[in-house]
Formats: structure tokens, C-alpha cells, sequence
């Protein structure tokens, strides 16, 4: 039995190799490289450099590989861009994703594992972490193209033999724990990542985007898994799935939240760097407050995070940093 692993070489794709690699799974690897590094795949791991829109390459590829489950992270992630460019979003989530569908259903693989986001939920209509039940209304393209897909899973699962777990992720951070990857993205726009590059010296400065917020220090407020935790929760869902489970849907987080002051001042703190950061506008799409309830996750899968610590994401970040530096000059 093999496990594909779409967007294996991006940032949590290529931490949940190394998870089913911890647990002795055999693992193939299938990404475009638009954002993910072939560096990133461990040897020994079968890679291959295709776009899962690619149908009749992916059935050759599920069929060849002998695949018994997809967990699916391909896409594209950054909600201010599917603002701008929202076909793309259609495209790389929705579309592309459609026919990955399909090639499982026509080759007769019967577990798929999906990356949703907690931007479908939007704004939530109560304070508090929220939960699966909530309204959906997502207010990005990038929302409405996950929320898509899992609609498209959901029907697909009721028409054939293809049962599913969708985990809506909320703010995804850190860096695996024994160095092994990290997030290396170009460009990065995601706030922990963008704080440790300024505490490394890699930006002069870092923005705040809105501290007019109805909160309690003016900034937003986001509930931050460790990337660790987060990859072993689709573990725990590929268990579900080979012992019978047939669907799923739970939400990603702690079930905290942490303001955008909070997770700068952490980065300092651990760094000890007092990099620059200028209080800007709003930044169009963002939600004020958005935490996790995530009760299901660990009820019904019996998923126990190990790492929900501020400060031990933010270092595993910073360690990370430091060593893109090593990585870029070698490569
Ligand atoms: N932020 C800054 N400065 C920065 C970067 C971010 O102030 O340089 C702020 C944002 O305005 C926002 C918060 O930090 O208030 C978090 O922003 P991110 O871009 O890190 O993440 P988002 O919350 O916009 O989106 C992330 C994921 C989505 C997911 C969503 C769910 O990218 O995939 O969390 O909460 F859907």
C-alpha cells in the first residue's frame, strides 16, 4: 500500500512525508514545483514532477504506484492573491482538484484526504472558537475554492466508493521539530514566517496590517498549530479511513487564539531580535477573529496535540531560517 502525497515538496506536504515515514509508510510524491522544492523530498521517496489537472497522468500514476489514499494539499494558499487573481484559485483548487477526484474514483482508490481551510467558515457570526456546524460563508476566493472542493467530495463520496476525511486547517506554523524541513516558500505573506525572516535578518522590516480591530489589544486573532500536530492529525485520519471510516470533516487548531501583537512580541522574545515593524491599513479579506473548535478532532479521532506552544513554533520557525541560509548556498 502507498500513500500519495499531493504537493509533497511545499511546506506541509512535505512535512507529512516525513510523518508516514516515520510510521513506516510508503509514500509517492507528485508536485509541480510552481512553490514546492524537489530538495525538500527525502531520498528514497519516489518523486515525480506532475499537476494533478493532469487526469490520465494521475490514473498511470495511482495505478502504477499501487495508491490505497491521496492526502491532497496541492492548491495555491494565499488568501490576499485569490482576491486579485481569483480564476487561479478556481483553477488550482477547484478545477485541478476535480479531476484528482475523478482519476481516484476511476482507478479505485477509496481514501482521500483533503486540505480545507478555515476561511470557509468567513466571518464567524458568534466569538468564540467555531465549530464544524457553523455557517459557511467564505468571504476569499481562496475560501470559496476549498469549500468547492469539499462539496465535489462529498457528492463524489455519495455516488462511488470513495470515502473521505476533510481537515480544515487553521493558521498552519513552525517547522519540523528535528530540522528535517521547513517552510521555505518565496514570497511568503504568512505572518510567522514573514516575522522570522525579519528577526533573521532577511527584511529590513514587517507590517501590522490593522490595529483597529474590535479586539482586545486592536490587532486580529489567529489559532496557530504547530505544523507537526497538524500533520499528524491526517495520520490519525488514515487510520480512521483503513479501519472503516467512511467521512469525515473536522477543524485544525488548538482552540486559542493569539493576536498579531502577541505573535510578533513572541518572535522578539525567542529571537532577541527587536526588528522593526510598522502599524499599517487593513489588509483587504482579513477576518478580525477566527479560533478553532476543535473537540471533534479530538474526540471522535482521538487526536492529542503534543506541541501547542507559541514559543516552541516560533523557534522551530527561526531555526529554519537559519538554516535556508546553509540550504540556499549549497543550492
Ligand atoms: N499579518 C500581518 N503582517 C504580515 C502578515 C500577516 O499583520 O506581514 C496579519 C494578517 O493581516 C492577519 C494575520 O496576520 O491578520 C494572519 O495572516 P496570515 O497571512 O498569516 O494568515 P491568514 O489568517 O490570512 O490565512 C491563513 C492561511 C489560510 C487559512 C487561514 C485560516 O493562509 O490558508 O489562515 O485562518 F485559511
Amino acid at each position: 500500500m502507498t500513500v500519495m502525497v499531493t504537493g509533497g515538496a511545499g511546506y506541509i506536504g512535505s512535512h507529512m512525508v516525513w510523518e508516514l515515514l516515520d510510521h513506516n509508510e510508503k509514500v509517492v510524491v507528485v508536485d509541480n514545483l510552481v512553490t514546492g522544492f524537489e530538495w525538500s523530498v527525502p531520498s528514497g521517496v519516489t518523486f515525480v514532477k506532475a499537476d494533478i489537472g493532469d487526469q490520465s497522468k494521475m490514473e498511470a500514476l495511482l495505478s502504477e504506484h499501487n495508491v490505497d489514499a491521496i492526502i491532497h494539499f496541492a492548491g495555491s494558499v494565499v488568501v490576499p492573491e485569490s482576491l486579485e487573481d481569483p480564476l487561479k484559485y478556481y483553477r488550482n483548487n477547484t478545477g485541478n482538484s476535480r479531476n484528482l477526484i475523478e482519476a481516484a474514483i476511476n482507478t479505485g482508490v477509496k481514501r482521500f484526504i483533503f486540505s480545507s481551510t478555515a476561511a470557509v467558515y468567513g466571518e464567524p457570526l458568534t466569538t468564540g472558537p467555531i465549530a464544524e456546524n457553523a455557517i459557511l460563508n467564505p468571504m476569499s476566493p481562496y475560501g470559496t475554492s476549498k469549500l468547492m472542493t469539499e462539496l465535489m467530495i462529498r457528492d463524489a463520496s455519495a455516488a462511488h466508493d470513495l470515502h473521505y476525511v476533510i481537515l480544515r486547517y487553521f493558521n498552519v506554523a513552525g517547522c519540523d521539530l528535528e530540522g528535517r524541513t521547513g517552510q521555505s516558500t518565496a514570497g511568503a505573506t504568512h505572518l510567522i514566517k514573514v516575522a522570522c525572516e525579519a528577526a533573521a535578518g532577511k527584511r529590513p522590516m514587517m507590517k501590522v496590517f490593522g490595529t483597529d480591530y474590535d479586539t482586545e489589544d486592536g490587532s486580529c486573532i489567529r489559532d496557530f498549530i504547530h505544523v507537526n500536530d497538524l500533520v499528524n492529525a491526517h495520520y490519525v485520519a488514515l487510520n480512521f479511513l483503513r479501519n472503516g471510516g467512511q467521512k469525515f470533516t473536522a477543524n485544525c487548531g488548538y482552540s486559542r487564539g493569539y493576536s498579531v501583537l502577541d505573535v510578533i512580541k513572541a518572535v522578539k522574545r525567542v529571537s532577541g531580535n527587536d526588528f522593526r515593524v510598522v502599524k499599517t491599513d487593513r489588509r483587504a479579506g482579513d477576518i478580525p477573529a477566527l479560533t478553532a473548535n476543535s473537540n471533534r478532532l479530538r474526540t471522535r479521532l482521538e487526536w492529542e496535540p503534543k506541541h501547542d506552544d507559541l514559543d516552541l513554533i516560533v523557534s522551530s520557525a527561526l531555526e529554519w531560517e537559519k538554516k535556508l541560509l546553509t540550504i540556499r548556498k549549497s543550492a
